[in-house]
């Protein structure tokens, strides 16, 4: 049974789905559609449960203790698909909360079909986003390009949402949060960083963790430029501090993790390992997209993901788990890019690495991408 249906998902959506969806739409449309699909599917419990029991007729646990939790499974769905709508300010984004508008979309269908993820990222303040043409696919090296601009509901309305379904959200999940692009003094980074935590735990919203996004390559801010060593010990230091006050209303640890970008020196991830091992991070996931002109404007920057990712975020994997061996730091890292069958998982196990976050998958791979990667993983299914 679960070889038929890893069968029936792989070659489903690789012989029948993918042509028919990157021949009718472009990338944009393809995502904007699967959103629509989302909004109704998460009015549906029914779905969701059905959509779940499938994906664990697929997908065994494989339990793996990493980053101060112990996961389901090692594949988390990373930043960047559940995390809602855009708003021009906090007012309408906490009236369409108010009056019952799904703000998340796919926030109880893709944990269904994905197991572990991470949802955000979330801004102090909403943001609408970029404007135009902001995603792209390149199959021929199996990448996504996109220019979302960090669009989001807010910390404010995004805590208010997940606290309203608070009995229904998945038994795992991350929180992904990072500092408005444009705020540069980092005494308002640091206090935008602690008011986004204070949103989600003063509302009993409490993840399995928090990740801190340090690089946002695409909205034409310096993606380097909360990357510094000095400003990274700052806002880490004071989200641990934030984070264990908030231990004994939760009952548990909540770690912090923290999200990098795939461009920085060998010398600069060496030196942010040092500081996340010294303020007690739990893990660092390597990476996310890379800045690179956009397709058709080269003036404007956007971040790819998938095939082009998978050798700049296997680089600072290998930079970032050398200095964690020649420390013994406890500070774990989390693969991202290009992570979409058993090889390139393998490319950054081979290194040490025992989880990894995924986003082109699910456009390359389908909808049960991790349950095929998983099984791909073990050797189990051909790939
Ligand atoms: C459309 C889109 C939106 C994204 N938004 C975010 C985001 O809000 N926060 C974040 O940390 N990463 C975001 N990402 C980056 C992904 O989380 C991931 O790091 C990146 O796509 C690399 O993984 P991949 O090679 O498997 O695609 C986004 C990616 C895409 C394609």
């Amino acid at each position: 049974m679960r070889r038929f249906l890893l069968w029936l998902n792989r070659a489903g959506y690789a012989g029948l789905l993918r042509p028919l969806i990157f021949r009718t739409s472009s990338a944009q449309q393809a995502h904007a559609h699967m959103l629509h699909l989302l909004r109704f599917a998460d009015g549906q419990p029914w779905l969701a449960g059905l959509l779940g029991a499938l994906r664990r007729a697929m997908m065994p646990p494989a339990p793996v203790a990493v980053g101060g939790v112990q996961l389901e499974h090692p594949l988390i769905l990373a930043a960047g698909l559940v995390k809602g709508e855009g708003f021009a300010d906090e007012a309408a984004a906490l009236d369409a909360v108010h009056t019952g508008r799904n703000i998340i979309p796919g926030w109880r269908t893709i944990p269904a079909l994905a197991g572990p993820v991470e949802f955000g990222s979330y801004t102090r303040w909403p943001r609408s986003g970029n404007p135009g043409t902001v995603l792209w696919r390149e199959p021929a090296t199996a990448s996504t390009q996109n220019r979302v601009g960090l669009r989001n509901p807010g910390v404010l309305a995004a805590a208010a949402f997940l606290a309203a379904r608070k009995r229904e959200l998945p038994a795992q999940y991350g929180i992904n949060i990072a500092v408005s692009p444009g705020v540069d003094d980092p005494d308002r980074q640091t206090e935008e960083v602690l008011t986004s935590l204070h949103a989600f735990l003063e509302r009993g919203v409490y993840p399995t963790w928090f990740t801190l996004n340090l690089s946002c390559p695409n909205t034409e801010d310096d993606p380097g430029g909360n990357q510094t060593a000095d400003l990274a010990e700052q806002l880490c230091s004071a989200a641990v501090a934030c984070l264990r006050e908030a231990e004994t209303a939760a009952g548990r640890t909540i770690p912090l993790w923290v999200k990098v970008g795939p461009d920085l020196s060998t010398a600069q991830y060496h030196a942010l390992l040092r500081v996340f091992a010294a303020v007690g991070v739990r893990a660092v996931i390597a990476t996310n997209t890379l800045g690179l002109p956009a397709p058709g404007d080269g003036a404007l920057m956007a971040g790819v993901g998938g095939g082009r990712l998978h050798a700049p975020a296997l680089a600072a994997v290998r930079a970032l788990v050398e200095e964690r061996t020649a420390g013994g730091w406890p500070v774990d890292v989390i693969a991202c890019g290009g992570v979409q069958d058993g090889a390139t998982y393998r490319d950054f196990a081979a290194l040490g690495v025992r989880a990894a976050q995924y986003w082109s998958a699910l456009v390359y791979r389908g909808p049960y991408a991790a349950a095929l990667i998983q099984a791909e993983m073990a050797g189990e299914h051909g790939e």
